[in-house]
């Protein structure tokens, strides 16, 4: 078979495969959630909803931790900011605080529940990994260990510096995947699901699917000391580039050309999605 013909076009403009992305796929796999130099002090935190999962990053005393961005008095969002830095979590709802390691402190008595110390109380923390500075998640209960990310791991070994910093956010309108394949077909390197790294390895993007027609590109750098500027510029040019080119290619795609780009590399990234929603 030369090209993946089972992808349609609404699987990049429609909600129901998204759906299934978001439980086949996003549930299941180690998503790339900020960097480490978001979250330098403790009180920082970082949230978004990845693949239809909202959860957060906040750094406490003992070390950052990643959370279901949901209150466990009646599900309500509790960080509600995209980023920020507070003392206490606090509920906006009802007033439920938790402590930045997402244990439980306590409630206004009208809403307190009855056993204060139940662990069900806490927020539910997801397995939590660093790589080169990245913070990485996920939501499933035994997830296999995050194994070496082989460009990730070349980079370093070439000398680059180990860390990638946050440089910036871009938003995309375009289905997660549309982006992905025009970053294959740029010659980017891709680590399944969310992360294009470049081919020279300075920078990368982290790409957080918002809904299947919005898309948030996370421009990345290298913690070069001597020339951060120069490559945060590189980044910014980067996303500034390929966003028109991508938006064009979606609106393609919603006119029935899905057979654009049509290469080894997307085809292989096509069959992995639809093998992971099969299953
Ligand atoms: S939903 Fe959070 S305190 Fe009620």
């Amino acid at each position: 078979m030369t090209q993946a013909t089972w992808l349609t076009a609404a699987s990049y403009t429609k909600g129901e495969p998204f759906m299934l992305e978001k439980t086949g796929i996003f549930a299941r796999e180690w998503l790339p959630m900020c960097t480490q130099s978001q979250l330098e002090n403790p009180g920082d935190y970082v949230s978004a909803t990845i693949g239809g999962w909202p959860i957060f990053a906040v750094r406490a005393d003992t070390g950052v931790g990643v959370y279901r961005n949901t209150c466990r008095h009646q599900n309500m969002m509790i960080v509600e900011k995209p980023a920020g830095q507070c003392s206490v979590l606090q509920c906006r709802y009802h007033g439920w605080q938790y402590a930045l390691d997402g244990k439980f402190i306590g409630a206004p008595p009208l809403v307190a529940p009855a056993d204060a110390k139940a662990p069900g109380n806490n927020l539910v923390p997801l397995a939590t990994t660093t790589v080169q500075g990245l913070v990485f998640c996920t939501l499933r209960d035994d997830a296999p260990a995050l194994v070496a990310r082989t460009t990730l791991g070349e980079a370093e070994g070439n000398g680059f510096a180990p860390y990638f910093l946050h440089a910036r956010m871009t938003d995309v309108a375009c289905n997660w995947k549309t982006y992905v394949e025009q970053r294959l077909a740029d010659g980017w390197q891709f680590e399944w699901p969310l992360l294009m790294v470049h081919a020279n390895g300075a920078i990368a993007e982290q790409i957080v699917p918002r809904s299947f027609l919005r898309t948030r590109i996370v421009s990345l750098t290298r913690d070069v000391a001597a020339g951060r500027t120069e490559a945060k510029h590189a980044a910014e040019q980067a996303i500034e580039e390929a966003a028109p080119r991508v938006e064009i290619l979606q609106q393609r795609y919603e006119s029935g050309e899905t057979t654009l780009l049509d290469l080894p590399t997307t085809h292989a990234f096509r069959a992995r999605v639809q093998a992971a929603i099969v299953l």
